[in-house]
């Protein structure tokens, strides 16, 4: 039906994909739903120092905190969350989640985080481009979001690597141990050129 004064065109979205999320398998990681079973992976990655400061997390999580955001997680129809996880051996190296599903606007945002112990790896590469490639060719998003922080170019040059443009910087958004940090906002959208993960693994 078209409403007053307004073209009607029907979202892509297919919410029913972020319940019971699949699990995404890539070349040297693989990608598990998140739930209660990630407990004590999860609430030790919240708890790192330098996972919360690269973040901008201010508040503290417990373990309760912790348990319930996992539990709700399989149901809920607008986010999907992974554990990151190594290929070869299945251990836990961190979380990437899609979150803010905004169904007429067809867009979600970004986050991804690793243990201070499991960086360049290559595992948040493949990690991004696995969720990139689920966010648009399976949920049928258009765009998908995300900020960084000034003080965090290896995050930023990840991200430009698998797609994401810069959109703007906000300028003092965080406040981290005395001092103002700027976040930048960046995106990419379906229709943007990028590596895809299925001509990544030929390459
Ligand atoms: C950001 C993050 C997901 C990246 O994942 P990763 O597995 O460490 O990154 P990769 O190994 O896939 O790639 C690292 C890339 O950054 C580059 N890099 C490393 N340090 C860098 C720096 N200081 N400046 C610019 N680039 C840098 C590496 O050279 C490599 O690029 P290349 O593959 O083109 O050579 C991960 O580091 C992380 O979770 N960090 C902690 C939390 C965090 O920062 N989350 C993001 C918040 S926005």
């Amino acid at each position: 039906m078209t409403p007053p004064g307004g073209l009607w065109l029907p979202s892509a979205v297919n919410p029913s994909v972020l319940v019971d999320t699949p699990e995404l398998v890539g070349q040297d990681v693989l990608l598990t739903p998140l739930d209660e079973r990630w407990l004590g992976e999860t609430a030790a990655l919240v708890a790192e120092p330098e996972v919360r400061r690269l973040t901008g997390t201010h508040p503290t999580f417990t373990p309760d905190q912790v348990r319930g955001h996992l539990a709700e997680l399989p149901s809920r129809p607008d986010r999907a969350g992974w554990a990151v996880r190594r290929g070869t051996d299945g251990g836990y190296v961190g979380e990437v989640v899609l979150q803010d599903l905004d169904v007429p606007n067809q867009s979600m945002s970004f986050r991804i985080a690793l243990s201070s112990r499991q960086l360049g790896r290559g595992y948040g590469t493949e990690a991004t481009r696995l969720v990139l490639d689920f966010g648009f060719d399976v949920v049928g998003l258009h765009r998908i979001a995300l900020e960084v922080f000034a003080f965090n170019p290896r995050a930023a040059h990840v991200y430009r690597k698998c797609g994401f443009r810069q959109e703007g910087v906000r300028r003092h958004a965080l406040y981290w141990d005395g001092e103002w940090v700027d976040a930048i906002d960046m995106s990419v959208l379906a229709t943007d050129s990028r590596l895809r993960w299925a001509r990544a693994q030929t390459r």
